[in-house]
């Protein structure tokens, strides 16, 4: 088995070369079928601008946005959105978990996700809550590590080709 040692790392600014690495994984992720918001074809442009929203963001706290590289570069990512109403101080959601599919099966998911819940508990955060296409490969990865699933909502969103997928939706106590 191949397993590199990956290092994922939180990055508080992101630069152009930075945001141009993560359009080329968002686009990689939603050309091979992943529903993440986007719908097929998504254009650079598009892609760029989210992850300038994205970074700023990370710029003012609200989102923690953390990235791993391999010998090619940039290649998988995943964010906590840190701000969140007053009465829930104590929670954040986990987002856009995206490896680019030439990094993938080789426990890259696997480490952004036990960094995304360190960084949670640095942040003083006790309560994760994320959803995922009901019984997809992240759904697999989520379940693998612990979290606990609360229920299906069918026909939630749309595949980037078209047609419906149902979301799962789960939580992580990092409390205990
Ligand atoms: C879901 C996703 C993030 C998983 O990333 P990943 O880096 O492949 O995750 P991992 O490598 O940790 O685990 C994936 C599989 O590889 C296996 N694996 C991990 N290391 C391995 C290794 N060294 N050799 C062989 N298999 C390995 C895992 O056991 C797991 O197997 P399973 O799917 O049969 O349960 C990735 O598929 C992805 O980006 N998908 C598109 C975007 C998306 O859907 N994001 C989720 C939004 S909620």
């Amino acid at each position: 088995m191949n397993t590199p040692a990956w290092s994922p790392r939180r990055l508080d600014a992101l630069d152009d070369a930075q945001i141009d690495a993560l359009a080329d994984v968002l686009i990689d992720c939603v050309e091979g079928g992943a529903s993440v918001s986007f719908m097929h074809p998504l254009s650079r442009g598009r892609a760029v601008a989210f992850w300038r929203r994205v970074a700023q963001d990370a710029a003012a706290g609200e989102r923690a946005v953390l990235v791993a590289e391999d010998a090619r570069g940039l290649c998988g990512t995943v964010q906590l959105v840190l701000g969140q109403p007053e009465n829930q101080p104590h929670r954040a959601d986990l987002a856009k978990m995206l490896v680019h599919r030439r990094a993938r099966r080789r426990g890259l998911g696997a480490a952004l996700m036990r960094a995304a819940e360190a960084t949670a508990r640095e942040c003083g955060k006790t309560l994760l809550v994320l959803d995922a296409v009901t019984g997809g490969e992240a759904a697999r990865l989520y379940e693998r590590l612990g979290w606990v699933r609360v229920g299906d909502i069918p026909g939630y969103a749309l595949y980037p080709q078209g047609g419906l997928c149902g979301t799962t939706y789960y939580y992580r106590d990092l409390g205990g």
